[in-house]
C-alpha cells in the first residue's frame, strides 16, 4: 500500500492512479490525517501530492515532520516536494520567479531517481515558491533556468523529491520518475495486477457475505453494475440475483446485451421485468426534460422495489434472507464524498408484497476502491463482453431525454436506427474509445424540407453530439474526422425513413451541457 496524501490539489486522484500504474496498490487519505494513523496503515511508502498553496500562506496545510524520519520512505511532489524541503532544513523562498504551465528542467546528477532520464527534457510546473536550499543529506538532482533545486534525492532514507508534476501527462518521462521512487528507493514490489484485484475482491466478498448470505443487484447496462454484479456472481454464484429493468429507453441492442450476453458471460440469476409500456404510458405527451426525468425516476423506484420484494419472497419461501444489496459504486466518488474504508448501510424502503417497511440491506461495493479504468480491467479480466465494458456513460433516462418533444415508441425506434448507425461507423473507425459519449438528438418537433429522389421531402433532423471530456464536468466537442461524419450523414439519411438532415453541435460545456435536455 502506498499512501497519497491529498494537499487539496486536483492531482491526487491523478497521482493514485499513476501509482496503480506503476502496479502498486495505493490510496487517498487527507493531509489532515494525523502521522500516527497513517504509518499505523503500515504503507510501503508515501506520496506528497502538490497543493494550492504557498507554504509560507496562513494557514497552508502542513505536515508532522515525524512523517520524514519515521523509516518510511517519502515523495514530494511539488507542493509536497517544498514541504520535505522546508521540514528536514532546507530554505524554500520566494524568489519572485514563478513557473507555470511547460518548463524546461536540467538534469545534473541524475542519482536514481532520475537514471536514463535525459538531461534537457519538459515537465508541467505550477509553483511561485522555489527550494532555493536542499536540506542537508540531499543529492540535487536537477534544476531550472529560476529554480535552482528542482529534483533531490536522499537514497539511503528512502527521500525524493520533485518541483514539477509527474503526474500530468504533459510531462515528459513522469511515469518513469514515480517508477524510479517506487520500485528502486522505496522497494514496493509491482504486484497490482488486474488478476489480483480480481482474486481479492473475490475473498474480500466472500467473507463480508459469508457462507449462506444472499445478495440482489440491480443491473442498468452500464460498466459498474455489470462489473459488480460479475465479480460477486463469481463469489457466491446462485446465491446472487440481479434485477434488470428494461424501460424501453435504451440503445438498440442494449437490453440484448445484458439479457443475452452478460448472462452467457457471467451464468448469472437474472430477473428481467419488461416495463416499456408502463414507462411509456408515464411519459405519454410529456416534453418537458425535468418532468421526464421525475417519472422515469418515481416509475423507476417502484418497478425496481417491486421486482426486489419478488426476489425476496421467492428467496424466503425457500428459508433464505437476502441481507446484501450490491452497488457499483467507484473510488472517486468515495474519496469525492470524504468516505474512506469500510461499509455503510442503507434502508430501503418497501410498501410492496407484505414485506416490513424498512428493510435494511448491507452494501456490497466490489468496487470502491477502483478507478474507472481499471473497472473496465477488471471487467475484461472477467470476460465481459466489450460492448458492456467499453460502453461509454449513458444517462439513467435513457433515450427519452435525447427525443426533443414527447416520447413515444415510433420516436424512440427512429432515434435507435439514428444511434445505432452513429455508433457503430465510429466503432469502424476505432474511435470509440477516443472519445467520452457520442449522444445522437431526435428533434422530433421539428421538421425541415429535403428532397430525395425525385420528392420533397419533410422530415426531422438529428443532431450528433460527441464530445471529449475527463468528467463530465466539462467537456469540448470531438473533431471528428469529416469521412466518419459523412459516412454517418450519408447512412442515416439514407436508412431511417424519416430523417432528411443530420446536423453536428460544435458547442463546448460549458455553455453547452453534453445531453440537450
Ligand atoms: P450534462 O448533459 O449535464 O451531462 O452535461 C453530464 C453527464 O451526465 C449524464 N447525464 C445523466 N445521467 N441521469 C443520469 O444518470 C440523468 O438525468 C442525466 N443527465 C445527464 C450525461 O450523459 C453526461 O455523461
Amino acid at each position: 500500500l502506498v499512501l497519497v496524501v491529498d494537499f487539496g490539489a486536483q492531482y491526487a486522484q491523478l497521482i493514485a492512479r499513476r501509482v496503480r500504474e506503476a502496479r502498486v496498490y495505493s490510496e487517498i487519505v487527507p493531509h489532515t490525517m494525523p502521522v500516527e494513523e497513517m504509518l499505523a496503515r503500515r504503507p510501503k511508502a508515501i506520496v506528497l501530492s502538490g497543493g494550492p498553496s504557498s507554504v509560507y500562506a496562513e494557514g497552508a496545510p502542513s505536515i508532522d515532520t515525524s512523517l520524514f524520519t519515521a523509516g518510511v520512505p517519502v515523495f514530494g511532489m511539488c507542493y509536497g516536494f517544498q514541504l520535505m524541503a522546508r521540514g528536514l532544513g532546507g530554505e524554500v523562498s520566494h524568489t519572485g520567479a514563478r513557473e507555470y504551465g511547460r518548463t524546461p528542467v536540467s538534469v545534473g546528477e541524475s542519482g536514481t531517481l532520475l537514471a536514463e532520464i535525459p538531461a534537457q527534457h519538459t515537465v508541467w510546473m505550477s509553483h511561485g515558491d522555489s527550494v532555493t536550499a536542499a536540506p542537508e543529506g540531499f543529492t540535487v538532482l536537477a534544476s531550472t533556468e529560476v529554480t535552482p533545486v528542482a529534483a533531490f534525492e536522499d537514497v539511503a532514507r528512502g527521500l525524493a523529491g520533485v518541483q514539477w508534476h509527474p503526474e500530468v501527462l504533459h510531462t515528459q518521462h513522469g511515469q518513469k520518475v514515480l517508477e524510479h521512487f517506487l520500485h528502486q528507493i522505496a522497494g514496493c514490489r509491482p504486484t497490482w495486477t488486474m488478476v489480483n484485484i480480481v482474486e481479492e475482491q473475490i475473498e474480500r466478498i466472500r467473507d463480508q457475505i459469508g457462507d449462506s448470505g444472499r445478495a440482489i443487484c440491480g443491473l442498468s447496462g452500464g460498466v459498474d453494475s455489470a462489473v459488480a454484479a460479475a465479480l460477486v456472481q463469481r463469489a457466491i454464484g446462485d446465491r446472487l440475483t440481479c434485477v434488470f429493468v428494461d424501460h424501453g429507453l435504451l440503445r438498440k441492442g442494449e437490453a440484448e446485451q445484458v439479457e443475452r450476453d452478460f448472462v452467457a458471460a457471467t451464468g448469472v440469476d437474472l430477473h428481467v421485468v419488461d416495463a416499456e409500456k408502463r414507462f411509456l404510458d408515464a411519459l405519454a405527451g410529456v416534453s418537458d426534460p425535468e418532468q421526464k426525468r421525475k417519472i422515469i425516476g418515481r416509475e423507476f423506484i417502484r418497478v425496481f422495489e417491486a421486482a426486489e420484494a419478488e426476489v425476496l419472497e421467492k428467496s424466503a419461501a425457500e428459508g433464505d434472507k437476502v441481507a446484501f444489496l450490491v452497488q457499483g459504486t467507484l473510488y472517486p466518488d468515495v474519496v469525492e464524498s470524504g468516505g474512506g474504508a469500510g461499509t455503510s448501510n442503507i434502508k430501503s424502503h418497501h410498501n410492496v408484497g407484505g414485506l416490513p417497511e424498512d428493510l435494511e440491506f448491507e452494501l456490497v461495493e466490489p468496487l470502491r476502491t477502483l478507478f474507472k479504468d481499471e473497472v473496465r480491467l477488471v471487467g475484461e479480466q472477467l470476460g465481459l463482453p466489450a460492448e458492456i465494458v467499453w460502453r461509454h456513460p449513458f444517462p439513467g433516462p435513457g433515450l427519452a431525454i435525447r427525443i426533443i418533444g414527447a416520447v413515444d415508441r415510433e420516436r424512440l425506434d427512429l432515434l435507435r436506427e439514428a444511434d445505432a448507425i452513429a455508433r457503430e461507423e465510429l466503432t469502424r473507425a476505432g474511435l470509440d474509445r477516443d472519445i467520452w459519449q457520442f449522444p445522437v438528438v431526435l428533434l422530433a418537433d421539428v421538421r425541415s424540407v429535403g428532397v430525395q429522389g425525385d420528392g420533397r421531402t419533410y422530415g426531422h433532423p438529428v443532431v450528433l453530439r460527441p464530445v471529449t471530456s475527463e468528467d463530465a464536468m466539462t467537456a469540448d466537442w470531438a473533431r471528428l474526422p469529416y469521412d466518419v461524419l459523412e459516412k454517418i450523414s450519408t447512412r442515416i439519411t439514407n436508412e431511417v425513413r424519416e430523417v432528411n438532415r443530420v446536423t453536428v453541435d460544435i458547442t463546448s460545456k460549458p455553455p453547452g451541457t453534453i445531453e440537450w435536455e
